[in-house]
């Protein structure tokens, strides 16, 4: 786009009083423009009438997430506190603000997570959100711009509460607000002078997290300014419904790379140098959070941050990388979302699924090589069972387990399960048409499988062609039951020739 951008809401409102005066005559009267940030002042909300029904205790809710989530005790330790304190405080305050008057100032709790990808940050506060079930926004700190007209600004997280609340004011007012990746908006230490854009945003996210108003209407939000206009228009009364930040919850979290070294230099420890090898990643990572745990407000505003900022949050909790046993674990867990939903994916087509224990051990070992925590586990069992979702479906296959060779060699053991299943297909049709049971042992099921991908046939094709003879030539042997191994299977001509030779030869001796 080579058109030149508004810089702020006053130039929007300016050009859209000289379009709409160019197009509808003078009289227009346009509301006075508001400048790009908060403000604060008076506000037409109602006094808070709905209640939060909340008294949940922090063991309550301790035990709830220990239910989902697993490791990270120190962290549901101290988010279970911190927010069952700020639901309960804000009732107190609330009952008091109706009853004496009395309101005691306070400090809210707004809290930092630091931990590395995938191992809990989001999914904690999701979790939390959904048992106090108050409306709940997640937001990138690298979305945001100082102006906000490029990327959106942070008082949209704001306003999207509202829409979460279902636009209750009120509710959107309790509700939880999580930016992610607020390392990103840390000023670069290798620049001269204040990352003027970055501290920027912090400043104007500080200022939500203490208290300021919020108009429901975005400045830069072009259509809903036209319709105040059009509603100002017909009344005479400009409307500024406003959203008051106070009892909202601030979480922000990030992986905050290489804070280790501050804390490590606080302390006079020099720095950690590297452990490049990929064996040592894990051990590098314990020590990195060992470190981190010791982080002080003054190790983040040397990590980029104003010392502001860093002041509204007074909780910090540090998350702790997974191991194997603990991705094991996460599997294992009956609330794990990522073997439920593969399970239901298949029983989608009507298909059950099920996985072996060792197999899912197996599936955290490989996960626990891609470093990206728990979300690995997403990753390796799609990667692990996409070829099995697109060709189960259509057979008549309806359960099927993962066991550790399916872990390791999918296509190979998906080959076999389908050349099981045809081979058992093929043995039913035997059975009606000759009335023999017909058995083929693994070896002979495994050939039958290669042999039909390397022809290009399908695996009762092949079954047809090599054993239907064998009805004609059983049934004078008077068989009712015959096992076919691998190596009838490779030369079954020759096979059933040299069974008849015999059983005629003994007839003759
Ligand atoms: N400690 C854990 N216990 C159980 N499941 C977990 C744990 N950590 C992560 N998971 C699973 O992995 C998924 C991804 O984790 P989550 O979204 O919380 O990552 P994150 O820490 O926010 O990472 P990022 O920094 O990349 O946003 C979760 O939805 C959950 O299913
Ligand atoms: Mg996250």
């Amino acid at each position: 786009m080579s058109e030149q951008r508004p810089v702020n809401p006053a130039e929007i409102q300016k050009d859209l009083k000289d379009f709409i005066e160019k197009k509808y005559g003078a009289q227009v009267v346009f509301p006075q423009a508001e400048g790009a940030g908060s403000k604060e002042g008076p506000h037409t909300t109602q006094p808070v009438d709905e209640e939060i029904n909340f008294d949940l205790k922090p063991e309550e809710l301790e035990a709830y997430l220990n239910e989902y989530v697993i490791k990270q005790e120190q962290a549901k330790e101290i988010l279970a506190t911190k927010i069952c304190t700020h639901f309960n405080r804000m009732k107190l305050d609330r009952e008091d603000r109706e009853g004496s008057g009395r309101l005691v100032g306070r400090i809210k709790n707004n809290i930092l997570l630091i931990g590395p990808t995938g191992v809990g940050k989001t999914y904690l506060i999701k979790l939390i959100a959904d048992r106090i079930g108050v409306p709940f926004v997640k937001g990138d700190a690298t979305k945001f711009s100082e102006t906000g007209y490029v990327g959106g600004d942070v008082e949209d997280l704001v306003r999207e509460l509202v829409r979460e609340a279902g636009g209750s004011i009120q509710k959107a007012e309790h509700g939880i607000i999580y930016v992610d990746e607020i390392d990103k908006i840390a000023s670069a230490s290798n620049l001269v002078g204040p990352d003027v854009s970055r501290t920027g945003v912090q400043r104007n996210l500080l200022k939500l997290m203490e208290e300021t108003e919020v108009d429901l209407k975005a400045p830069h939000d072009l259509t809903s300014q036209m319709e105040s206009m059009m509603k100002f228009q017909k009344s005479g009364k400009m409307e500024h419904q406003k959203i008051n930040t106070r009892n909202i919850l601030f979480i922000v979290s990030g992986a905050f790379n290489d804070l280790e070294e501050i804390v490590r230099k606080r302390l006079n420890l020099g720095s950690m140098g590297f452990k490049a090898e990929s064996e040592r990643f894990t051990e590098r990572e314990f020590d990195r959070t060992a470190y981190v745990k010791q982080v002080a407000s003054e190790d983040l505003i040397e990590f980029g941050f104003e010392s502001e900022f860093i002041g509204r949050l007074p909780v910090v909790a540090v998350l702790e990388p997974l191991v194997v046993d603990d991705l094991y674990e996460i599997l294992k867990n009956s609330n794990n979302s990522v073997t439920l939903g593969k399970k239901r994916d298949f029983e989608a087509y009507g298909i059950v699924l099920s996985f072996e224990e060792e197999a899912l051990r197996k599936i955290a070992e490989l996960a626990a090589t891609e470093r990206t925590g728990a979300r690995a586990l997403v990753r390796v069992i799609e990667r692990i069972l996409l070829k099995f979702e697109k060709t189960v479906p259509s057979t008549d296959i309806r359960s099927f387990t993962v066991t550790p060779a399916v872990v390791e060699s999918p296509e190979i053991e998906l080959e076999r399960l389908l050349a099981d299943r045809s081979v058992a297909s093929y043995t039913e049709h035997f059975k009606k048409a000759y009335g023999i049971n017909l058995r083929f042992d693994p070896g002979a099921a495994a050939y039958l499988g290669q042999e039909a991908t390397s022809k290009g046939q399908s695996v009762t094709e092949l079954c047809r062609s090599k054993f239907d003879d064998f009805g004609h030539g059983l049934k004078l042997l008077g068989k009712t039951e015959f096992v076919i191994d691998e190596q009838a299977a490779r030369s079954a001509k020759q096979h059933l020739d040299q069974l008849i030779k015999l059983h005629y030869n003994r007839g003759t001796a």
